[in-house]
């Protein structure tokens, strides 16, 4: 199985100490920074833009992972590219063009990726997993951090997990699966299980009084 890797979502992170928060986790084995964007229009909350991916960005020794929320999802690209993100994901729902916007990540030089919600089939990935790097399952229904593990994900990250690998048996490429929501300690190692290799967890990280010691339990349970 691929490395597997933590992606704290700084959503939890204490906001007056951004560029800190992002050192810390990262000191304490963090492998991707989770940088979740929100609209108050395709979800109902508001967060951050890429004028605070650029603020920390000097701070993220690792790649910044942007979770868009955001309807429409095309003009906000290329200012996140230019603001430092290394993976770009989007929800295909909030795109009319799905293939288009994957190219246009990709032509900014990031990694791409899709983003299903909790009832979205995982169909919009028929025809575009050459220019896939990264599927996002979400594991609630987005807009705000601190909520439960939805448990008929476990059954989909199977689903989507075998699809990705009948992709790699015909092309050689791995593409990474990710899971955001309700990550906790206690359902990491079922969730590894079904096939995720990369987990963002808000709440349970920063949440946390030892960064490096939460961080270093679940990669413990992920490999039992
Ligand atoms: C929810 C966000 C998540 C969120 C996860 O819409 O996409 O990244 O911050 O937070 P926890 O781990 O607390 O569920
Ligand atoms: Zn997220």
């Amino acid at each position: 199985m691929t490395q597997a890797r933590i992606a704290p979502s700084i959503l939890s992170a204490d906001f007056a100490r951004l560029g800190e928060e992002v050192k810390n986790v990262i000191a304490a084995g963090a492998d991707l920074i989770h940088f979740d964007v929100m609209d108050n229009h395709y979800v109902p909350n508001l967060t951050i833009g890429p004028l605070v991916c650029e603020a920390i960005k000097p701070y993220a020794t690792v790649p910044i992972d942007v979770h868009l929320m955001v309807s429409p999802v095309d003009r906000i690209v290329p200012d996140f590219a230019k603001a430092g993100a290394d993976i770009i994901t989007f929800h295909p729902e909030a795109s009319s063009h799905i293939d288009r916007t994957l190219g246009l990540i990709k032509h900014h030089g990031c990694q791409a990726g899709l983003v299903f919600n909790p009832a979205t089939p995982l169909d919009y990935l028929d025809y575009v997993l050459d220019k896939v790097d990264m599927v996002l399952l979400m594991s609630v229904n987005p807009g705000f951090g601190g909520q439960s593990f939805i448990p008929a994900m476990l059954d989909k990250a199977r689903a989507c997990r075998a699809r990705l690998d009948a992709y790699k048996a015909r092309s050689g490429r791995h593409i990474h699966l990710e899971i955001d929501g309700g990550v906790k300690i206690d359902n990491i190692g079922d969730i590894a299980s079904a096939g995720v290799d990369t987990f963002v967890a808000g709440s349970a990280i920063f949440g946390h009084a030892n960064y490096a010691q939460i961080i270093g339990d679940m990669k413990a349970e992920i490999e039992r």
